[in-house]
Parts: structure tokens; sequence; C-alpha cells
């Protein structure tokens, strides 16, 4: 939820603002505005609409200058037009500010600045902040501080003033913001692409706490005033993992990128004798042995991740294992306490709603265990204990490689569980290391089979509904499905236990209603796998359009398939891990052929942090 990029160095401010922002803009894509200060003088300008819309506006001006701030916007508070576009100035022009989060007592400091006369420019909850910080005067940090400790709510705040040339303010509570170290220059931003190919040392800010950069110091205080530290860190990837590399679209680049990140994922975290060993999980073998219930939380995509792993989860570790959407989480009072083990997946590690989900699981006595893809994020660092999944920066709005590696990761949690609790053996746990290890080639197997798929995709490009049903472990994945192709074909798609159609949506059925049909393994679960052949039948009866995901081999359901889609064979647990790709590869192909931004879908944005 919108993208922040401030910079203080020796370097023309602009450009590098600009290019943050680029790499930023899958945070917001509504409207996009720079601030650039440069002896004395601040000028800001803005624009409704993506990033090249402000780019436009550029080119006709000359703006210099080695101070500077950049925003990418997700609208919250007033629509997405050049008013409530950021940076928002205080009324004389000299402080400028940019604001990721929601301000949540803004109406009352409207109402107190209007009645001081403030005429406001704009619908926003954040400019409050420009004339507050303005009210104060003074040094700009000082103003920060005192304006920080009035508000409510979530936010990051950049600000620059006309009359502190070289000196960038930001603050955060609840809302992501770090710190890119370099030489003569310091950068501060949303996430460290935004600053990635001038410098992977980074600093890494806790809540609460204002960054006071220029291009020689980093300062940090606490709300308090207190100095405070930041944690220096070092990026381990490159500008080039945030870039398309040849691809038209980040999701492509993405989907493409799974095996090598699955195998990444495995990485080191299993011994040549078969055990599982997540050294950097801060959890005792005691306190897993302590643990009697398990509650996965997640939003999205996460979510559906942990649907997928709870199956082999309770399989393997016979502890009740319950999946909750972050964002519902709290509000009915689950039964926690010490002996629950709270796993909360994250790809941003910055969702809101997971956050808070984990805070109230905190406030339960319970221990959370983080799944996050995004190294130093608020869910991690608020968790007990975290398994990154090491999938490498995702830019595409629509998660794929996220999902496949918090599945992965949620494996391997699975079965460490199970062998620290004693409840597999070592060869047990060995051999299923083995098909996970496989899995990566498998992946790359169904990569390169999808040209049908993308076919396909382009002739069903004009269905005004996709129908996706599962069983089992199946299930989840038709709802992640159904969730790729609407958030990128905007179309109606939706995904159902198999079961459940004759209950209800069987009626949604009609002549050529496309039904992409997940099918089980027919090795070791036949019973599973009959029950959705069957499912295909009723729906196909009734005029559906079957495309059938089947295991190599499952001649069984061939005659019932209309379009059939062969995957390497994969025992049922982790089935998902390749099933779940031609499904990603359909939805970025119809949304291709419809003529929408693959990586930028509408009304979207990638890290939500507002709930
Ligand atoms: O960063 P997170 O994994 O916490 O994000 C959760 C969801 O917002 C996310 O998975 C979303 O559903 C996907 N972008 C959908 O493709």
């Amino acid at each position: 939820m919108c993208g922040i990029v401030g910079y203080a160095g020796g370097r023309q401010a602009l450009g590098i603002v600009v290019d943050g922002l680029r790499r930023l803009e899958y945070r917001g894509y509504d409207s996009a505005g720079v601030a650039i200060v440069d002896e004395g003088e601040l000028t800001a300008l803005k624009k409704a609409g993506k990033l090249a819309n402000l780019e436009k506006v550029l080119a006709d001006e000359a703006v210099k200058g080695v101070t500077g701030i950049g925003h990418t916007r997700w609208a919250t508070h007033g629509g997405p037009t050049d008013r409530n576009a950021h940076p928002h100035l205080s009324v004389d022009g000299r402080i400028a500010i940019i604001h990721n989060g929601i301000i949540e007592n803004f109406s009352a400091l409207r109402a107190e600045l209007t009645a001081g006369g403030i005429e406001f420019a704009s619908d926003t909850d954040s400019e409050v902040v420009a004339h507050l910080i303005a009210a104060q005067g003074g040094d700009l940090t000082q103003a920060m501080l005192a304006v920080c400790q009035r508000l409510e709510g979530a936010f990051t705040l950049l600000a620059v003033s006309a009359d502190q040339p070289g000196v960038v303010v930001g603050a955060r509570r609840n809302s992501p913001l770090v710190v890119g170290r370099g030489k003569g220059e310091n950068f501060l931003a949303s996430d460290v692409s935004a600053f990635i190919e001038h410098t992977r040392e980074a600093v890494e800010l806790g809540q609460d706490q204002i960054v006071t950069i220029t291009p020689d110091s980093i300062d940090v205080i606490g709300f308090d005033g207190k100095a405070a530290v930041g944690r220096d860190y070092h990026v381990d990837w490159d500008a080039s993992a945030a870039e398309k590399g040849g691809y038209d679209w980040f999701m492509l680049k993405e989907i493409a990128e799974q095996p090598g990140v699955l195998a990444d994922t495995l990485r080191g975290r299993l011994t040549e004798a078969g055990e599982i060993a997540l050294d950097e999980v801060r959890l005792t073998d005691q306190d897993l042995r302590d643990v009697d219930k398990i509650f996965i939380v997640a939003c999205g995509t996460a979510y559906h991740a942990g649907l997928v792993t709870k199956y082999a989860i309770e399989h393997w570790t016979r502890i009740p294992c319950e999946v909750e959407l972050a964002s519902e989480f709290r509000y009915r009072d689950p039964v926690l306490d010490r002996s629950t083990l709270v796993i909360a997946i994250s790809q941003s590690g910055e969702t809101m709603d997971t956050i808070m989900a984990l805070r109230h699981a905190k406030t339960q006595k319970a221990r959370v265990l983080a799944i996050c893809n995004t190294n130093g994020s608020t869910i991690p660092r608020e968790s007990d204990a975290v398994l990154y999944t090491r999938g490498g920066p995702e830019v595409a709005v629509a998660s794929t490689k996220a999902f496949l590696t918090q599945v992965a990761a949620c494996y391997l949690v699975g079965l460490h569980l199970a062998q620290v609790r004693g409840i597999k053996f070592t060869d047990e746990v060995a051999a299923i290391v083995a098909e996970l290890q496989a899995i990566p080639a498998k992946v790359e197997q169904v990569l390169s089979t999808m040209e049908p798929v993308r076919e396909l995709a382009r002739e069903l490009a004009g269905a005004p509904t996709v129908l996706f049903i599962g069983r089992h472990v199946g299930y989840p994945v038709a709802l992640e499905g159904a969730l790729k192709l609407k958030e990128l074909a905007y179309i109606h798609a939706e995904g159902f236990a198999a079961g459940e159609l004759k209950h209800g949506p069987i009626a949604l059925i009609d002549q050529g209603t496309p039904v992409v049909c997940v099918v089980p393994s027919p090795r070791g679960r036949s019973i599973l796998h009959d029950k959705v052949v069957s499912n295909i039948q009723e729906v196909r009866a009734r005029g559906a359009r079957t495309i059938v995901i089947a295991e190599e081999g499952d001649e069984a359901v061939a005659q019932f398939a209309d379009d059939l889609i062969y995957v390497p064979q994969t025992p049922t647990l982790l089935a998902p891990l390749v099933t779940t790709v031609p499904m990603q590869v359909l939805a970025a192909e119809m949304a291709h052929t419809l003529g929408h931004d693959v990586d930028q879908p509408r009304n979207l944005a990638k890290s939500v942090t507002v709930e």
C-alpha cells in the first residue's frame, strides 16, 4: 500500500527517486508524485494514474536538487486524483510530506487545523501532517517527533523542508520503512528494492521510530525522543533480481523462477541423514513438543498456502491444525494458550491483517512462527520465530512463487514437528524429503509444457465465468486458481470443493461453462480420485467444458476431459506444488489476452498495509 522513497546525497535526486518509485510501483499505482529540495527551494509535482503519467509531466520540467522524496499511491482516503496525490504541502509550500498508512484521528486534527484557518488542498488523511509539521516550525526532526506523538493509526511518513536542504526525515509506526546506507548518500524506502541498485547495505528500523538522513549520517530516535539504533544488515540479492530479465511481465518471470526458488527454500534445511534442520527457527525442541494446537493465519494466496498445508501438517504431526483468514481471526476470540502454535504466513511480512492476528495471538500467550519472504519485515520481527521462504523479490501483485515457497516452507515445519515429537521416524521423514527435493524438477517439467495452456487461455478469454473444483488438497488449489483469475482477468471465477457442487453451485453450470478440475492422483488415494472423476462427469452432463489437471498416466479421467493438462506424478500431499502452476499460467495469459496489466491489476496493491 503506497511506495515511498527518500534520497539525500550528492547526485541529482529526481532520477534516483523516480527509479525507486518504478521499483515500488507494485505497492500502489493510483497516482505518483515527488518533492525535490534545492538551495532553499522546494518543487513538488504529482499526477493521478500510473508513474508513467508523472514521468510525462517531469519530462517538461527541469527539477534540480540533491534531496528528494517520492510516492506512489494506493488510495484510502480521497479518490485517485491529482489533488489527492502525494506529496502534500504546508500552506507556504516549504514543507512536503508523503505518507503510507491511515491516520485514524485525522478528522479531529483536520477540524482543529481548519478552525485555525488552514485551507486543505486535498481530501486525504495525510495532509494534516504537512500542516502540523509547519505549525511546529523549527528543526524538521523535532517537528516530526512532536507530530508523531499526536498521530493515531499506522503510518510511514517522509518529510523534506526547503529550509533544511540535505535532510530527509522519516517516521514509522506499523508500516514499513528501511534505510539504505550508501557512500556520501543515504536512502529511505518502503522496501530495499527501491535502492538496491545503489547499495545493498540496509538498516532496519523498529516501530515508533524517527530517522533523519543526510548525505553522511543516519540518526534514529524513538517517539519518546530518546536515541535509538537500527539493525544493520546486508541484502543478499542484487538489482537484477528485481528486474524483468527479458520477460514481458514480472509475473511471467516469477512463474519461471519457481523451480529455482523452491530449491532455495529447501537448501541447507535437510541434513544428509534426511533430517529437517531448522536451526534458524528460534523455537526449542521442547517448545515444539509442547504444541497441542496449530492455527495458521494469513490472507489471500498465503491463506490458500495455509489451507493446502493443513492436510500435511495434521497427517504428519497428528496435531489439530486450523487455518483462518487473518482479518477474521481476532474477532471471533479463538481459544489460544501457551501450547498453541500460530503460524503467520506472509510474503511481504507487512500485511496489516496478519500483523493484527499475530499480535492478538501474542496477547493470548501463544507462540508465533512466521513463514515470510521479506527479511526484517514486521511479521518476522514481531514473531517468536521465523522461517524465511527465500523466494527473492516478488514484484507482480499476483502471488506465484510466494505461494509455492510458502507451501514448501510449511511442509518443512510440519516434518520438523513430526520428527521432534517422534511421530515420524527418520527414514519416513527422509522419504518425504526425497519427494520434496524432486519437486523443483517437476515444476520445471510443467513449465516446459505450458503452450497448450496459453492457447486455452486465449480461447477462454471471452468466458464470463470460470469455475474451479477440487477435493482434499485440490480444494485450496481450486480456490487459488479462481483467485488468480479474478484478480488478473477481472472475470467471475470461483473455487469449490467438488463434493459441494451438488449442494448448490452446480446450478451455475451452463452450456460451455469452463470448469477447471483438479484431479488427485489415482495411486494411493483411489477413493478420492474416483469421487472427483464422478464430479467431473456431473458437470459435464450439464454442459460444462471440463479442463482437467491430472497426473501423467491417469487414463481413467481422460475420456471426461475436454482439455487435459498432465502434470508429473507427485504424492497426493505434495501435488499442489505442481497442480497450481498451470492455473498461474492460465490466469496470466488470459489477462494478457484481455489487454490487462498483468503485473498491476486494477484496484489492488502488492502489500496491504491497512486493515
Ligand atoms: O504479503 P502477504 O503474503 O501477506 O499478502 C497476502 C495477500 O494480500 C496476497 O497473497 C494476495 O492475495 C496476492 N497478491 C494474490 O495474488
